[in-house]
């Protein structure tokens, strides 16, 4: 009754238990409940028992499946089960499939097992074991060794280097021990399990040598998995191999340099992951017809050069990685058949090729040499979803997929696209990176076309002319707009601050003028407190193709940041990121009092504009803030107190402005910029006190030099405690002033021109009477 939804039905253990002649359950994700305990079982001739993928979320495990004693085969797999793993276990004498996989069950397996000798397979893998490989053999039982088929340990904090055993294991066809920290050699013992078929050992930190003697004897192998580990292969450019394999991940082994010949006749692949294994020169011919029926083919972080063949059309290739070599010559035709492509940082040159790709979702080519226009790879792959040409020569108009593209999308309806030629056409692109090219239009059109976007990036070209006030009509999903460092001009329109999803806002280094939209508030995303939209991260996206897990995600670094004054690479987390970057344009007006509402956003540049009037008194309220780049406007009057609320703050920089009256100091603020504070403050001639030289109008803070503290320090009392006191008073009694000030708009700008002032006042009131309260005291 495998996948039948059995929710509610509780007492299904008894229902089971009328059934005495029961062979075989199978049980299998029914979202059954944990199973009672019973008093007297009736299931004695039970021999198979499946109840995976049932959350039964229980500590330990029900006594119910120990005492079926009569069971060949038992199930368990991703069933919740936690706890230790319980001694009962060694009754089920005639098990000869155990699975109990995927659980979270704790601790080393019990020493009960070594009756049941009649095991053949046996997964325990995805537990936390936590014990050495050599204690956990030791406790699968000796007389089951000469049967065993089926051996997992993956993903189970193993540790350990003695893997020896396993040449005992002489009927062994799939040994699984990935994902653990197992090292040492692998043993050239290995290479006598001659019906061995799947062999993983990937991700543990084996070393040594793989030699031909490791592999000779395996003649039935399909599945080879010895990826990241320290692991070197030396292996001859005329062995052949006896088997055929079907998948083969070696990923960060060492290969090279020579591309490994033993592959040539390998062409059953389906999968081959060869990236990072130091493999130096030209990809050899036979690669590509050798590999022609593969699915997934990643050849990725090596040095390989020369030309690519023009057309690759005759493979069925699906998701192809050749990223990070130095691969020349022109971008090949892909096959109809692919989904994934990458081969950014390379030196491919040319145009983009007219190619039929219609499953393409992911190009990824960044880092390359490429000219021309992209119509075919946007307007034919309807199912394009994230693409990437940054850091290329793209110097055409972005297209405007229409009628023409349709036609020969689908060529039978003649005239329905007729009607409504280019606005028919919908992309399914999220992600359109296209910084550093030579891109020079208004801004695209085809943006229009692409509802879906949640990423755009279009630094770094020549772009001009004003933004369209349709941009969140036309993409209202957007989380990432970045339009750095081109010649865009006019207002920013109103439509930006309805970006309601928006996180990354750079529009720095253009030709922006006019003030800054006032309605910031609109920017909820930024806001901080709506939940986060969801969005697929594609800094972080996972492949879910037909060849289990494949990662799709490895074009993170295409992109920098800029934030606290450096340039910061991009990775999975930059979008959680908040900021917004308008440094280097002609913005004029006020900052926006709304601005405080962005309590998410965590860098602000406003940096190099014609800003005017106060920094928003409410700076303190953008709690998550870590930088602050005010500089180079002519803000005018004080420093809101309010600046030390910003506990995260690490970056500030009010420098070249009109800013006046005392610079405040307390919290985060006293820490920043340690090296040279002051250049914080720099060029604002009307600013005084510390960090920078000029001192403020009164007395100096610093009494140190004064005769009269060694005597006040007998006293045991602090300069600071005094102070304290004193102004503890004046806040109680400013604070109904102070609430005031909060609401009236009007009365608020005059306030903080006066606080300096005050606060200066207060200084000097406060050393003068200690003073005559300590001349006092001293008479005393
Ligand atoms: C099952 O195993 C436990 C502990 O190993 C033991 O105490 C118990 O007697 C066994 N039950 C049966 C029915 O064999
Ligand atoms: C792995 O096992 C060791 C030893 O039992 C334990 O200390 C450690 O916490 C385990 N690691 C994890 C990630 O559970
Ligand atoms: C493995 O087999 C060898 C002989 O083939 C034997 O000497 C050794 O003791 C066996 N190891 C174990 C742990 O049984
Ligand atoms: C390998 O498998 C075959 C067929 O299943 C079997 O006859 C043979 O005994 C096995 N070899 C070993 C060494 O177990
Ligand atoms: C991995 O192996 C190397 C030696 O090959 C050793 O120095 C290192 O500590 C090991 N790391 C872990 C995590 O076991
Ligand atoms: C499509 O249009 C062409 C010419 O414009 C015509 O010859 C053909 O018959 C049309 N096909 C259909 C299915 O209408
Ligand atoms: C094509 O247009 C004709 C008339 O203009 C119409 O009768 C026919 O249904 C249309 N075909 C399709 C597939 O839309
Ligand atoms: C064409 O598309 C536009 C924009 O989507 C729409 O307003 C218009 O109604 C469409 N025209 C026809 C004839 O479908
Ligand atoms: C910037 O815009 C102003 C008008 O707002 C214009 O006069 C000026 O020429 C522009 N500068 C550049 C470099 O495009
Ligand atoms: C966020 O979403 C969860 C469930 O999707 C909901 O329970 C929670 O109330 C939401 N929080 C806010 C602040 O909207
Ligand atoms: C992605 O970026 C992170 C941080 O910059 C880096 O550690 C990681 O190696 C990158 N991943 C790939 C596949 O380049
Ligand atoms: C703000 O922008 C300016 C100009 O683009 C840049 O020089 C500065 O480093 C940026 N500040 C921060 C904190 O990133």
């Amino acid at each position: 009754m495998a996948f039948v939804d059995l929710t509610g039905v509780d007492d299904w253990v008894h229902t089971v238990n009328a059934l005495p002649n029961l062979v075989v359950l199978i049980l299998q994700r029914c979202r059954l409940t944990a199973p009672s305990a019973l008093l007297h079982h009736n299931l004695t001739v039970l021999e198979e028992l499946d109840l995976s993928d049932n959350s039964f979320n229980t500590l330990g495990v029900p006594n119910f499946f120990w005492d079926l004693t009569s069971l060949k085969s038992l199930s368990l797999l991703d069933c919740g089960l936690s706890g230790p793993f319980p001694d009962e276990l060694g009754n089920l004498t005639l098990l000869e499939t155990f699975r109990i996989a995927y659980n979270n069950f704790k601790g080393m397996i019990p020493g009960t097992l070594h009756n049941m000798c009649n095991l053949r397979s046996l997964q325990l893998g995805y537990n936390n074991i936590g014990a050495d490989i050599s204690e956990v053999i030791e406790r699968i039982p000796k007389c089951s060794w000469r049967n065993l088929q089926e051996l997992s340990l993956a993903y189970a904090n193993i540790t350990g280097e003695a893997l020896t055993f396993v040449s005992n294991l002489t009927s062994l066809r799939k040994f699984d021990v990935s994902d653990n920290q197992l090292s040492g050699s692998v043993p050239v013992e290995i290479g006598t399990l001659t019906n061995l078929t799947v062999l993983d050992l990937g991700n543990n930190n084996l070393s040594g040598v793989i030699s031909e003697d490791h592999l000779a004897g395996l003649m039935n192998l399909k599945l080879i998995d010895l990826s990241n580990n320290y692991l070197e292969f030396t292996i001859g450019s005329r062995w052949v191999p006896q088997f055929n394999l079907v998948w083969a991940s070696l990923s960060s082994c060492h290969l090279g340099p020579q591309f490994p010949n033993w592959f040539r006749r390998q062409e059953s692949i389906n999968y081959l992951d060869i990236s990072n294994t130091g493999l130096l020169g030209r990809i050899p011919d036979w690669f590509w017809t050798t590999f022609s029926h593969a699915g997934s083919l990643d050849i990725s972080l090596n040095q390989l050069s020369g030309d690519l063949p023009l057309s690759l059309e005759f493979m069925s290739v699906v998701i192809l990685s050749m990223q990070s070599n130095i691969l020349t010559g022109l971008i090949p035709k892909l096959p109809r058949t692919i989904e994934v492509l990458d081969i950014s940082r390379n030196s491919l040159s040319g145009f983009v090729p007219n190619f039929q790709a219609p499953q393409l979702q992911v190009a990824v080519l960044f880092s390359n040499s490429i000219t021309g226009t992209i119509r075919t790879l946007v307007c034919r792959s309807p199912e394009l979803r994230v693409l990437d040409l940054s850091n290329n020569f793209l110097s055409a108009e972005l297209p405007n997929c229409g009628r023409k593209e349709l036609k020969q999308r689908n060529p039978f309806t003649n005239n329905s696209s007729r009607v409504n030629s280019t606005s028919s056409f919908t992309s399914k692109i999220t992600t359109l990176l296209l910084r550093n090219n030579c891109l020079s239009s208004r801004f695209p059109l085809f943006t229009q076309q692409c509802p879906n976007l949640i990423f755009l990036d279009l630094t770094q070209n020549k772009f001009t002319g004003e933004l369209p006030g349709w941009i969140n009509e036309a993409m209202p999903h957007l989380v990432m707009l970045r339009l750095r460092s081109n010649y865009f001009s006019g207002h920013i329109p109103n439509a930006m601050m309805e970006l309601h999803n928006i996180r990354i806002l750079d529009l720095s280094n253009n030709n922006f003028s006019g003030a800054i939209p006032g309605s910031l508030q609109n920017l909820k995303a930024l806001i901080g407190t709506g939940n986060g939209t969801q969005f697929e991260n594609p800094f972080e996206e996972t492949y879910y193709g037909n060849f289990g897990l494949a990662d799709r995600g490895q074009y993170n670094d295409s992109l920098s940041v800029v934030i606290k004054g450096q340039v910061l690479e991009y990775s999975k987390n930059t979008i959680y990121l908040m900021s917004i970057d308008l440094s280097c344009n002609s913005l004029t007006g006020e900052i926006p009092e709304e601005l405080s509402f962005l309590a998410g956003l965590v860098s602000l540049n406003l940096s190099s504009n014609l800003l005017s009037g106060n920094i928003p008194y409410k700076i303190g309220k953008l709690r998550s803030l870590e930088s602050l780049d005010l500089s180079k406007n002519t803000l005018g009057g004080g420093i809101p107190q309010s600046l030390t609320d910003l506990t995260y703050l690490s970056y500030l920089n009010l420098s070249y402005n009109k800013l006046s009256g005392r610079i405040p100091s307390g919290h985060q603020l006293d820490i920043l910029k340690a090296d040279d504070p002051a250049s914080m403050y720099i060029g604002n001639p009307g600013l005084c006190g510390h960090p920078i030289p000029r001192e403020c109008p009164g007395p100096p803070r610093d009494l140190s030099t004064n005769n009269d503290l060694e005597s006040w320090r007998k006293h045991g009392l602090s300069q600071m405690d005094f102070l304290l006191g004193l102004i503890t008073g004046f806040v109680a009694s400013a604070w109904m002033v102070f609430c005031g000030l909060l609401f009236m708009k009007r009365w608020r700008y005059a306030y903080f021109g006066l606080l300096d002032e005050l606060y200066d006042r207060l200084f000097v009131i406060s050393v003068v009477t200690w003073r005559k309260w300590f001349r006092s005291t001293d008479v005393n």
